[in-house]
């Protein structure tokens, strides 16, 4: 979401969410809404549907398509505008702030909740990076075709959520889930450098076992593996404490692959730990200690 998405968010009300809810709507049938669509859907007469159609093509959040009619489609600020209000909506979020970190497959904003608690708000993107890579690494939408990049996105967010919300209640080392919807997923805002980020530390062993310990909670009180661990998706606070984010990609224990995603898990933290400060540990020896109960 750009910070002109964010404007242009600020800028709709509740009749303007009606009328993209029901492009929403229409874009399961149609490829391209047309106004008449949208005004059966949404309820409202077409010369006030044309209207709000105006300002909201101006404020970005919609294509229009002129062919044999004309129709419209929503693009990824409509859509992120959708997800934002539905968690106001909820009252898991009162107002968007500025960006805190941009992924491969993801944008990261701060949020303040009713509280007036910073939260983070993590719209899932994927399809941002190359389509056979995305493959490799997404095995759970494999099978699945012709899914757009919208509806892999909130099943992204949807096994992010559902991840946090396993995890979170046994140990919180991860964010605590505070909400989701659509492409979105509200958590706990981490103040926290990322590992990869992190050139010197007093105590790496302290960290290295902390990490370890952690997967180990995960594994067995959880059945989860997370699949995707690396220095890039570790965070540490100015307390040291250790907190493992960026969950979409998560296997159940029981998966077939789940020996392999454990190995590689390991093997990344491991290969950080020896690359950056010098600490040598063999791979077996942590899965299986990993492993035991
Ligand atoms: N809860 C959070 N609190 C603070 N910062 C966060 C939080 N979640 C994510 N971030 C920041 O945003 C960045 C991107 O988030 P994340 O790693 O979850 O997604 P991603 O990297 O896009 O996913 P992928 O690894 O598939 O590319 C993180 O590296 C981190 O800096
Ligand atoms: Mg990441």
């Amino acid at each position: 979401m750009s910070q002109k998405a964010i404007k242009s968010f600020k800028q709709l009300d509740k009749d303007d969410f009606r009328i993209l809810e029901a492009i929403e709507q229409g874009m399961r049938s149609h490829e391209h809404v047309p106004v008449k669509i949208i005004s059966i859907i949404s309820g409202f007469p077409e010369d006030e549907v044309i209207f709000r159609l105006d300002k909201l093509h101006q404020l970005e959040l919609v294509i229009r398509w002129i062919g044999g009619y004309i129709g419209f489609e929503l693009n990824s600020n409509g859509h992120d505008s959708l997800a934002l209000n539905a968690l106001v909506r909820a009252n898991t979020i009162e107002a968007i702030g500025m960006p805190i970190g941009v992924g491969k497959e993801s944008d990261v904003y701060e949020a303040l909740t009713p509280e007036k608690r910073s939260v983070a708000i993590k719209f899932h993107r994927l399809g941002r990076i190359s389509f056979r890579q995305t493959r490799r690494l997404r095995s759970y939408t494999a099978g699945r075709k012709h899914l757009s990049w919208l509806q892999e996105s909130q099943i992204a967010a949807r096994r992010e959520y559902v991840a946090l919300k396993r995890i979170h209640p046994v140990i919180s080392s991860v964010p605590e889930p505070i909400g989701q919807n659509r492409h979105c997923v509200a958590m706990e805002l981490i103040e926290g450098e990322e590992l990869s980020n992190i050139l010197e530390i007093e105590e790496p062993t302290v960290i290295l076992t902390k990490i370890i310990e952690i997967m180990k909670t995960i594994y067995h009180s959880c059945g989860i593996i997370h699949a995707d661990l690396s220095e890039f998706n570790i965070l540490i606070t100015p307390e040291y404490n250790t907190i493992i984010i960026d969950w979409p990609q998560w296997v159940n224990q029981t998966h077939p692959n789940a020996e392999m995603l454990l190995k590689r898990d390991v093997h990344n933290v491991l290969t950080f730990f020896k690359k950056r400060f010098g600490i040598s540990e063999f791979l077996i020896s942590v899965i299986n200690y990993l492993k035991e109960n």
